[in-house]
């Protein structure tokens, strides 16, 4: 039989997956679970797997690696995804078609599947993923092709022997890694129902977060943090450490409709309390460290990093671009940020930087001031010059009727 990889959760999707691919479609199927962190599933993925059939089942742990080279550097970047989402699964994907193509050719198979469905973006990201990185291997996606009902799926697998014991349906659908976790489907689907308790797990509510704040200090050095609280400490216990403390303070709860690349408008609770306190601590040491021009320009490269990563261009010319003008931004980006987390608020309460702009002598009311007051009046002059011959020469007299637009109610009164 041909040998295919299959990028396996150890849900039921993919559990079904590999019988289907194995029976109906007569491959020996290699089972890859990648652990990004957070799955439940992750201590029962290699009996699952091999219950249902996988010639077997490989384990990688990625947390590290997803981390340092694909969560910090959109970290880096400031890439949000329409200003909410800090793109915890989008930046899983390329991770694991990487892997899937490297474990496909280690083992001399023909093919890869995954177990997406066709309404969403996960399937885009997979399938550019991997046909850019090796256009030779087959693509097989059971879950698009044949969707089964969870009833059909079960008894599937029964008719073919294999009893694994399911829980309970959840209400939702859950994907989560280190850099967050996203609740869809179910309740959710009616964007006037305030999600119920049950759709958070990372996080308290604000109601139910303890009455005192934390207090945390991160420490960056070239726009990638390195310290927590004044120690060196490694990418993956850092995002742990702050999606526990920050989710005990109710850091780190989105509410989204969002836009998916199908077209689809999708409501999205997102649990992401790391992401969200390292990406605000992160703008506000950008904003002691970067001039105005450059945090203008990297809003818009950052939306544009954000919509490239989400839409599944991982692995494309405009990333390496994208990526080599934002490393430059970082350059100066190092220094401390102290943050205070407290009933569902991440506030930036500290800044340090050695090479901040920040300089308190021209800034200060106080004595010690530097700055030349009286050489602000010469600068007006010029600044406005534009603005006042165009007054005279063309606007003379419509000024007026601009102010009555935009203060109806003065003009009645
Ligand atoms: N909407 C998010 C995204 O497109 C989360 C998707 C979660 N994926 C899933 N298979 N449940 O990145």
């Amino acid at each position: 039989m041909p040998k295919l990889v299959l990028a396996y959760s150890g849900g039921l999707d993919t559990t079904t997956a590999i019988k289907w691919l194995n029976v109906e479609q007569g491959y020996d199927v290699i089972a890859l679970n990648i652990d990004v962190g957070k799955s439940r599933e992750q201590p029962v993925v290699e009996s699952r797997g091999m219950a249902a059939g996988a010639l077997k089942v490989r384990v990688i742990d990625a947390k590290e690696d997803f981390i340092r080279y694909f969560a910090f550097p959109a970290l880096a970047a400031g890439a949000v995804y329409q200003d909410a989402y800090p793109l915890a699964t989008a930046l899983a994907r390329p991770l694991m078609a990487k892997l899937l193509v490297d474990v496909a050719h280690e083992q001399g198979a023909s093919a890869v599947a995954h177990g997406c469905t066709g309404k969403g973006n996960d399937q885009v990201r997979f399938d550019i993923g991997v046909m850019t990185l090796d256009p030779t291997l087959k693509i097989v996606a059971p879950t698009r092709e044949n969707a089964m009902a969870r009833e059909t799926q079960i008894e599937y697998l029964n008719k073919h022997g294999i009893d694994i014991p399911w829980g309970a349906k959840g209400p939702f659908s859950i994907d989560e890694n280190l850099w967050g976790r996203s609740a869809e489907a179910g309740v959710l689907e009616d964007p006037w129902q305030e999600p119920p308790p049950e759709a958070y797990e990372w996080t308290r509510s604000a109601e139910d977060a303890p009455g005192t704040p934390a207090y945390v200090e991160i420490g960056y050095e070239h726009g990638m943090p390195v310290t927590l609280n004044g120690e060196e400490i490694g990418p993956v216990p850092l995002v742990e450490y702050l999606n526990d403390l920050g989710g005990t303070h109710g850091v780190g709860r989105l509410d989204h409709i969002e836009d998916r690349l199908v077209g689809i408008k999708s409501r999205e609770i997102y649990e992401a309390p790391a992401a969200i306190i390292l990406h605000t601590a992160h703008r506000a040491l950008e904003g002691m460290t970067l001039s105005k021009q450059q945090i203008k320009l990297k809003k818009t490269v950052a939306t544009e990093y954000a919509e490239l990563i989400y839409n599944g261009l991982w692995f494309s010319a405009h990333h390496q671009d994208i990526a080599a003008y934002i490393a430059s931004t970082q350059r100066h980006v190092s220094g401390t940020i102290r943050v205070r987390l407290h009933r569902g608020q991440a506030t930036v309460v500290g800044r340090k930087a050695e090479e901040s702009l920040y300089d308190r002598s021209l800034a200060t009311y106080d004595r010690g001031d530097t700055y030349d007051q009286t050489a602000a009046v010469g600068f007006i002059n010029i600044w406005g010059l534009q603005t006042r011959v165009q007054a005279r020469k063309q606007l003379l007299g419509t000024l007026a009727e601009t102010l009555k637009i935009a203060m109806p109610q003065e003009e009645q009164s």
